[in-house]
């Protein structure tokens, strides 16, 4: 048989009924509860709809964060620079029911006036809660309407966040670790018009 990837192929092991997701986001999610900010790390963020935007936040529901979600039925969802690495790792490592959380950033508010919102992070997106979902399992699904996002200027490239200046922090879930963004491969809806279809699938770039 024709060898077709960079390496010599192995037998695929079943690994088990699990996320391995590659890869994942770090966000810092903000609610206020009883009436101050509280901040919370997570992995489980990712884009529901396009139009109207929308984004779903899976939180444990042992969760001091959620209290605030449900109660005020807004929430924000903040995007950490690789620069903020320790302070998101805190913020997943401790509850808002034993430490007070509202003081670690500088918080501001948007047009829903009770997401609180993270100065420090490059990229916010403010949201309004439109559904829970519970699947019976130990997290529930908080779905929000994006209603306005906001970054400073020094983040932008002809007016969009630009993720090389954002810096994101990328997440590994199984090893539990934290990594920066790799190098930029192409032009995406473009390279794609490069594949012939004849066995090139993998090539390597640098
Ligand atoms: C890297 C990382 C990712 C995490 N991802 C999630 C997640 O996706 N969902 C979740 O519920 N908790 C997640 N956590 C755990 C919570 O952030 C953590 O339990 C936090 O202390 C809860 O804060 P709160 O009780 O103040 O809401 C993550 C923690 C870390 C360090």
């Amino acid at each position: 048989m024709m060898e077709r990837g960079l390496m010599n192929r192995m037998e695929k092991q079943n690994l088990g009924a699990r996320n391995f997701l590659y890869p994942m986001p770090t966000t810092l999610v903000g609610a206020n509860v009883k009436g101050k900010p509280n901040y919370l790390t997570i992995a489980f963020c990712g884009v529901v709809q396009a139009i109207p935007p929308m984004i779903a936040v899976t939180l444990g529901k042992m969760h001091y964060t959620n209290e605030g979600i449900k109660e005020n039925r807004c929430f924000s969802v903040n995007i950490p620079s690789r620069h903020m690495v320790e302070v998101t790792d805190y913020c997943g490592i401790v509850s808002g029911k034993k430490a007070d959380k509202s003081q670690i950033f500088e918080t501001f508010y948007g047009t829903l006036e009770n997401a609180p919102m993270i100065m420090e992070c490059p990229v916010n997106l403010e949201c309004k809660l439109v559904d829970t979902l519970d699947f019976g399992g130990t997290n529930e699904v908080f779905i929000g309407e994006v209603v306005e996002s906001y970054a400073e200027e020094c983040y932008l490239c002809n007016g969009v966040p630009d993720i090389e200046k954002i810096e994101p922090i990328v997440f590994s879930m199984y090893d539990n670790n934290y990594w920066g963004i790799g190098s930029h491969l192409g032009k995406a809806w473009s390279v794609g018009k490069n594949f012939s279809g004849n066995g090139d699938a993998v090539k390597k770039y640098e």
